[in-house]
């Protein structure tokens, strides 16, 4: 029976568990002898690695962040830990990888490709949306419920006080859980890499809306604009409220995932398991335009993110 690995690597997000599972119940079914790696790449060198058992499996789906754990190892830049990881697998028969993570870990496979000629498929997973190739990642609509309850909860204190609140979501360089935050929450301001912003014209929209009986304000920052402070201090300044700054951090990458990640960790398992029987050896499985497929890691790994036109549009008026 062919071995089949399975690990997950870089950043948690909601749907690696499901993902997990999915792909050992179903490579098992498929006929091949499913492994786990725990720890991510560091695992792999160290031969933290073990059949999969049915109780590894069992009681996960509904779980947040990686029962198998996670790391970013430096050591797999190294040549002689990758064949330290390669001569791991061969020990144990495994010829094919499954790797849940984001582009830094597919780039670790490819190289690991490249020496030992091992076939891997990629399932994308960031809460920050931004692997190219594909309109969606795991963990990124439970991201965005865990952003929606925040809201939520910090508009209740917005209406008491008569407040304006500023609210920093992640995703690093990529504007997406900003930008579907402020849309999804009602948001007045909203500032994102990605589209240029104008704080004097949002200050004469503002101050129309205050004098027409607007009495708080939301706005959504991306972390990667840097801006968040500075707009809490320029709402008190410029638009003489009280202004709070909320930073969300790591809430929004833990929870239980939502039913739309464990279904789509159901169906890029399924692709992944699929792709390596049949034959594919560095692809990445996406979701586009409504249809799953498969993409050649170089297409991947250069190209540039761009953030969805059709939510530009819908939101781009936040920013101005
Ligand atoms: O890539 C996921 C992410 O949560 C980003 O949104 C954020 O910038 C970063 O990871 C935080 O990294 P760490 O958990 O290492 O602080």
């Amino acid at each position: 029976m062919e071995g089949i690995a399975i690990m997950t690597s870089g950043g948690d997000a909601a749907g690696m568990n499901p993902a997990v599972k999915c792909a050992v119940d179903y490579s098992r079914k498929k006929g091949l002898k499913p492994f786990l790696i725990r720890n991510g790449l560091r695992g792999m060198i160290d031969g933290d690695i073990s059949e999969a058992t049915r109780e590894d499996v069992s009681g996960i789906m509904h779980r947040g962040g990686t029962v198998l754990r996670s790391s970013r190892s430096q050591r797999f830049f190294e040549y002689d830990y990758r064949k330290q990881a390669y001569d791991n697998l061969q020990k144990l028969g495994i010829n094919k990888l499954i790797v849940i993570g984001g582009d830094g870990s597919f780039n670790a496979l490819n190289q690991f490709y490249s020496d030992f000629g091992v076939p891997f498929a990629g399932i994308p997973a960031t809460i920050d949306n931004d692997i190219p190739g594909t309109d969606y990642c795991l963990g990124v609509d439970t991201a965005l419920n865990m952003i929606r309850q925040s809201v939520d909860s910090i508009r209740d204190t917005a209406t008491s006080f008569s407040r304006a609140f500023v609210i920093e979501t992640m995703g690093r360089h990529c504007g997406y859980l900003a930008m579907v935050s402020a849309l999804s929450s009602g948001a007045e301001i909203c500032l994102v890499p990605e589209v240029e912003y104008d704080l004097e014209k949002i200050g004469e929209r503002l101050r129309s809306d205050l004098n027409d009986g607007r009495d708080y304000i939301i706005a959504m920052v991306a972390e990667g604009t840097n801006m968040a402070e500075y707009l809490t201090r320029w709402i008190k300044i410029n638009l003489n409220m009280d202004a709070r700054l909320t930073v969300l951090g790591h809430v929004q990458r833990g929870g239980s995932p939502t039913v739309r990640d464990r279904i789509m960790a159901y169906k890029f398992a399924v692709e992944a398991v699929d792709a390596l029987l049949d034959g594919e050896t560095n692809k990445i499985m996406i979701f586009r335009d409504g249809d799953f497929g498969r993409l050649a890691i170089d297409k991947v790994t250069d190209s540039k993110v761009e953030l969805n036109q059709q939510i530009i549009k819908l939101a781009e008026h936040l920013s101005h």
